[in-house]
């Protein structure tokens, strides 16, 4: 097991000292096998919450969670024989908002400063950042610019080009693509996926795109007021019962291939996930 929750609540300990339980009792495991896991849930659900607790960022006020064999608690922090920096490698986490992950003078240094944390030399950290400037969407030239005076869509990019180059096993993603155009969008959950298919690693992506969900996600958790309320299947998640309860966005292609259903007493054995395969099934259904 990659990662396991045992009871994790967290409660922010605010100004007025009465503190607030953001997350409550939650048992996870994430297996580590190279699942794409989307998660998703209402604004204020907790979410970016439970996702800092993966690498450890944030620590349980109670319960416990064992992260790669290192076990977190709540005393963890006190402990100066427990060192949570291996973490930090095997657990990638691209921030929701990027302006706290970039800080380095350029987006190059930025994204070097992961693999030579890690023990990478001054040239293959820089060999890295070449090689994974493209694959985010920016070329060469934004290599030496600072992250800073960049728009809103580039420094995500840039944010996920520090976590990529690190090659964690567990890459979580809090709202990857929110700000992108859609071009831009398709093309970096494409670039997550086929991580996920060609390096076998386990990805978590954060979204309030139900589409999203449907096309590429394997296995969904939902957050509703701190607590987990679903972990499964995707098609079972969109089933008029539960799409009800917590009032989701019905995919657009699960829509349109429910209506092609109905009108023209046609069946999909496999639902089609994306426009693509729903083409393709239309087209084996007409023959
Ligand atoms: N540092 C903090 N101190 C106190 N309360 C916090 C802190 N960070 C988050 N919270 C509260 O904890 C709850 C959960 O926040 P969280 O950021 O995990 O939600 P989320 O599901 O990621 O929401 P969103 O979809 O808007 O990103 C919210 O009610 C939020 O106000
Ligand atoms: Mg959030």
């Amino acid at each position: 097991m990659a990662i396991e929750f045992e009871r994790v609540s967290h409660q922010y300990v605010g100004v007025d000292q009465k503190g607030y339980l953001a997350i409550e009792d939650i048992r996870l495991n994430i297996r580590g096998d190279g699942e794409l896991i989307a998660l998703i849930g209402e604004t204020g659900s907790g979410k970016s919450t439970l996702v800092q607790h993966m690498n450890a960022l944030l620590q349980p006020t109670q319960g416990r969670m064992n992260i790669f064999g290192i076990k977190v608690d709540n005393l963890t922090k006190k402990r100066k024989d427990v060192k949570l920096t291996p973490i930090r490698k095997q657990v990638g986490l691209v921030f929701q908002f990027p302006e706290y992950q970039l800080f380095e003078e350029t987006v190059e240094k930025d994204i070097m400063f992961g693999p030579k944390n890690f023990g990478a030399s001054e040239a293959d950290a820089r060999e890295k950042a070449r090689e994974i400037i493209n694959v985010v969407g920016l070329d060469e030239s934004y290599l030496s610019r600072s992250p800073f005076n960049l728009s809103g869509g580039e420094k995500k990019r840039a944010s996920i080009a520090g976590i990529l180059a690190m090659e964690p096993d567990v890459l979580i993603l809090d709202e990857p693509t929110s700000g992108l155009d859609p071009l831009g969008r398709n093309a970096l959950l494409e670039v997550f996926n086929t991580i996920h298919e060609t390096l076998n690693t386990t990805v978590i992506i954060i979204t309030h795109d139900m589409n999203t969900v449907y096309e590429y996600a394997k296995r969904v958790l939902v957050m509703r007021e701190g607590t987990l309320v679903y972990d499964g299947d995707p098609l079972k998640l969109f089933s008029k019962k539960n799409i009800d309860r917590w009032n989701l966005d019905k995919p657009e292609v699960l829509a349109l291939a429910q209506d092609i259903e109905n009108k023209f007493d046609i069946h999909f054995d496999t639902p089609p996930r994306n426009k693509t395969m729903l083409k393709d099934a239309l087209k084996e259904a007409l023959k």
